[in-house]
């Protein structure tokens, strides 16, 4: 008898079939895997489990008897806790409110409840290991990773018997990653159920028991991760063989130089930046979180006031915000894609024509027939699952959100395309186009800054990797000397150096 099962849940949303018929099993003490492309039906079926959906069909067995789950808190009676993958902290609150928002005790008034909110917080940071969150801190002053944290306290604090991690590690900086993931073991080793859903092949390999795979809305099959590669594992994903998952690696780099920056100076965080970017090359930028890298990048676009020297081409440039940036050819991806790079509440062909309206004007008007093709290619060539051009942004599935910021900048044909993570929370196929067209835009005499976390991918497709220490460049590593190691020596050794 299984301890919780998934029977023939179905579910759609209008014509869209998100889940046709999702049967499989968890166990307690494990940590189960959910995989499956963006857009596969993961999110929906916890959603189902936490009752933020209703299914069509099917049912859910917890010990072998049928429950009914209308409600998020009927969820919550039977002892099941889901982070889901969109944050949902209330700005304005402190994080112990956010915490225990719908929870607070009810004898509890003023200024006693206040002092009774913040001990019970401060005993789940505790409890979890968590030493750089403060209970009054406001939920907006939080960073990323904090918030999710905080996200990840307030489904703990339920002591729930079945934890839905949905992507709960791609907020996450590195050393959090980390714990997150010891976190799940020991949930699971005390005989609770885990759900884990991440885009990291590595992080299941590392946290995970058992896998369940989903393919467009249907289960695939369960196994053991142990019985698995990594080949098989993205077959059975994309319902086909891949042929090898980095692209072969031709460098198109030349000896032309068409960025030269030279000490770039920003408060604490850029400390004398200094490199060369040649045409035709993709550069990658490497390191421990928070050694500068995002503020070069967000440096060069202009939408951070630095200092020092930037040459365009040969000629001295000062980006003051990005519309002047993109005017130079110069385009960046965004890190926090919700937040900085997408409308959600508008159509995808709006949203990739956004930054290129500029190209695609036609005297004041914008060019629709125009706008349609350009977006409709790179749909297709990066796979984004849409039901049609009037499918708001905030209905994608959050993978196939990134990809809509993606295809926005490269509509506006970049001569230099800044990426910030782009992979992060993106599924292995689509990883794998995304490669592709990176070394493209590059082979088509373009040059490509490819900020990435993920030192496997620095290694495979960038031809040189800038290693960033304490706001400057530590390391530059090209030719044989672009290894994983290297990379993260230098991160690590210029860390020691201090
Ligand atoms: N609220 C919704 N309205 C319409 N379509 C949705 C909604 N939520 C999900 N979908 C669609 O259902 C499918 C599965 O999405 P989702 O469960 O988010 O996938 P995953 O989490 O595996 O990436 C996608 O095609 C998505 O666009
Ligand atoms: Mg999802």
């Amino acid at each position: 008898m299984a301890d919780l099962e998934f029977r023939g849940i179905s579910k759609s949303f209008g014509g869209i079939v998100a889940l046709d018929d999702v049967s499989f099993s968890c166990v307690r003490g494990e940590v189960h895997a959910l995989l499956g492309e963006n857009g596969a039906g993961k999110s929906t079926l916890l959603k189902v489990l936490s009752g933020a959906h209703r299914a069509d069909a099917g049912e859910i067995r917890i010990d072998g008897q049928p429950v009914s789950i209308h409600s998020p808190r009927d969820a919550m009676e039977l002892g099941i806790g889901t982070v889901y993958q969109e944050l949902s902290l209330i700005p304005e609150l402190t994080v112990s409110e956010n915490i225990f928002l719908g929870r607070i005790p009810t004898n509890l008034v003023g200024m006693h409840r206040r002092a009774q909110l913040r001990a019970m917080t401060q005993e789940l940071l505790d409890r979890y290991g968590v030493d750089d969150v403060r209970p009054d801190t406001k939920a907006k002053e939080l960073s990323l990773s904090r918030r999710q944290i905080v996200e990840i306290l307030r489904v703990l604090a339920t002591d729930p018997s079945v934890i839905v991690l949905d992507e709960a590690t791609s907020a996450l900086t590195e050393n959090r990653v980390a714990w997150l993931l010891g976190l799940a073991r020991r949930l699971a080793d005390e005989g609770r159920i885990v759900i884990f859903i991440s885009h990291r092949m590595s992080e299941i390999r590392d946290a995970c028991d058992r896998v369940t795979i989903l393919r467009n809305g249907s289960t695939v099959d369960t196994r053991p991760l142990a019985d698995l590669d990594m080949d098989e594992i993205v077959s059975m994903m994309i319902g086909r063989q891949m042929s090898s998952y980095f692209p072969e690696k031709r460098s198109t780099a030349t000896d032309e130089v068409v960025l030269r920056v030279r000490d770039l100076r920003y408060q604490h965080t850029l400390n004398g930046v200094e490199f060369d970017l040649h045409r035709g090359e993709v550069l990658g930028i490497g390191g421990l979180a928070g050694q500068g890298q995002a503020e070069l990048l967000r440096a060069l676009y202009g939408v951070i006031p630095a200092h020092g020297s930037i040459e365009l081409d040969g000629d001295q440039i000062h980006n003051r915000d990005a519309r002047e940036a993109l005017r130079r050819g110069m385009a960046l991806v965004p890190e926090e894609r919700a937040t900085q790079g997408l409308l959600l509440d508008f159509s995808i062909p709006f949203n990739t024509s956004l930054a290129s309206l500029g190209s695609l004007k036609r005297g004041l008007l914008v060019d629709l027939g125009r706008e349609r093709e350009l977006t409709q290619s790179y749909i297709s060539q990066l796979a984004i699952r849409t039901t049609g051009d009037t499918q708001p942004a905030s209905a994608l599935s959050g993978g196939n959100q990134q990809k809509v910021v993606l295809a926005k900048m490269l509509a506006t044909r970049p001569e230099i395309l800044m990426l910030h993570d782009i992979t992060r929370g993106v599924d292995v196929g689509t990883k794998k186009e995304m490669f592709s067209l990176v070394r493209e835009i590059a082979g088509e005499g373009n040059a490509v800054l490819y900020l990435s976390t993920d030192v496997e991918e620095l290694v495979n497709v960038c031809d040189r990797v800038l290693v960033m220490h304490d706001g400057k460049v530590a390391a530059d590593l090209g030719g044989a000397d672009l290894t994983a190691d290297r990379i993260i020596g230098a991160s690590i050794g210029a860390h020691v150096e201090q």
